[in-house]
C-alpha cells in the first residue's frame, strides 16, 4: 500500500513527495527530527516530543514554522489516512533548501525550514516477542559530537555501531566515553541493582529521552529508589538487571553485555514491570 506523507503543507502519496537536493538536512545533516509511537491509533507521550522538538530547534536558531495545534492535527491525519494502529511516525525539520551549497546559514526571511513527516505501520508493537526474550548489546566507543541532547538527523556513527552489534550476532550497542556508559545507539540505557534503578543524568551527553522521563515518573509513582549517575559496562554486568528505553522499544529488558549475562540472562521481574506500568498509563494518557 502506498503510504501518504505529509511534505511543506501538503499530503501525496509518498513516490510523488519531494525535498530539494540542495535542502540543508540532505546537504548538511542540518535538521532535528522526532519519533513519536502510536498505539491504539493513538499517540504516546506526544506532548513531551513536541517540547523536545522546540528544545532542538531552539539550541540550532531554527524557526519552528509550526504551532502545537498544527503537529497535533498533521499527526493525527497521518494515523488516520494511513490507518495506523500500531507503529511510529517520523517528523524531521530542516533550515530548509536554500538553492545552493554554503556553509553559512541561510536568511531564515528567505529560507523557510523544510517538514516531513511519515508514518511507519508497525502491528505488535507493544506486544513485541523481543520484549520476552530481552535484546544483547555490545560496548563501542561514543566518538559523537559533544551535543546529543539535540535530536538531529546525524545519525551515521549510530548506524555503524548498530552494524558492528549485528556483526557480533547482538541486536544493539551501548555507547561508552572515559569508561561510562551514555546511551544506546538509538536509545537511553539502565541498570538494576539491589533494587535500585540507574540511569545517567541529563547533560549534553545524551538524548533527553522522552520516555525516560515518563519512565521516571513511573517508577517514583511505584516508589522505586532511582539514582541518575554514569555506569561502567563492568557494572551493567555486574547488576541484577539492564534495559533500554526508548519511543519504539518502550522498556525493552538488556539481558547480555559484552557476551556476559545480566542477572539471570532472563528479562528481570523490574524492568517487565516498569515496561507494564508504562504502556499502561501511556494508553491511558495517549492523545
Ligand atoms: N531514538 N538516545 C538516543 C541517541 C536516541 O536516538 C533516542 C530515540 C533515545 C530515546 O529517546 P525517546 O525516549 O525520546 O525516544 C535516546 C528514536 C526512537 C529513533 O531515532 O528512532
Amino acid at each position: 500500500m502506498t503510504r501518504t506523507v505529509y511534505v511543506n503543507g501538503d499530503y501525496l502519496p509518498e513516490d510523488e513527495a519531494k525535498v530539494s537536493i540542495f535542502d540543508r538536512g540532505f546537504l548538511m545533516a542540518d535538521a532535528v527530527y522526532e519519533v513519536t509511537s502510536v498505539l491504539g491509533g493513538k499517540l504516546i507521550d506526544f506532548p513531551g516530543h513536541l517540547a523536545r522538538l522546540q528544545r532542538s530547534l531552539d539550541a540550532l536558531d531554527i524557526r519552528n514554522p509550526l504551532s502545537e495545534d498544527d503537529w497535533l492535527a498533521i499527526h493525527r491525519a497521518l494515523v488516520e489516512k494511513n490507518a495506523i494502529d500500531e507503529g511510529m511516525i517520523y517528523l524531521q525539520v530542516s533550515r530548509g533548501s536554500p538553492g545552493d551549497r554554503d556553509f553559512s546559514f541561510p536568511d531564515p526571511e528567505t529560507c523557510a525550514p523544510t517538514v516531513v513527516l511519515f508514518t511507519q505501520s508497525k502491528p505488535g508493537l507493544a506486544d513485541s516477542p523481543q520484549a520476552k526474550t530481552g535484546i544483547r548489546v555490545i560496548s563501542i566507543e561514543d566518538i559523537r559530537w559533544g551535543r546529543r541532547d539535540i535530536k538531529t538527523v546525524q545519525l551515521l556513527y549510530p548506524s555503524m555501531g548498530k552494524m558492528m552489534a549485528k556483526k557480533a550476532g547482538c541486536d544493539d550497542a551501548w555507547l561508552v566515553e572515559d569508561g561510562a556508559v551514555t546511551e544506546g545507539t538509538s536509545n537511553n540505557a539502565w541498570i538494576i541493582k539491589g533494587g535500585k534503578i540507574i540511569t545517567r543524568q541529563l547533560s549534553n551527553d545524551i538524548l533527553h529521552g522522552i520516555t525516560r522521563a515518563s519512565v521516571l515518573r513511573c517508577a517514583a509513582e511505584a516508589q522505586m529508589e532511582v539514582e541518575e549517575r554514569p555506569f561502567t559496562i563492568a557494572e551493567a554486568q555486574e547488576a541484577d538487571e539492564a534495559f533500554i528505553t526508548s519511543a519504539s522499544a518502550f522498556v525493552m529488558p538488556v539481558v547480555e553485555v559484552d557476551g556476559v549475562a545480566v542477572g539471570s540472562g532472563k528479562p528481570g521481574p523490574v524492568a517487565m514491570r516498569l515496561r507494564e506500568i508504562y504502556l499502561e498509563e501511556k494508553r491511558k494518557a495517549a492523545i
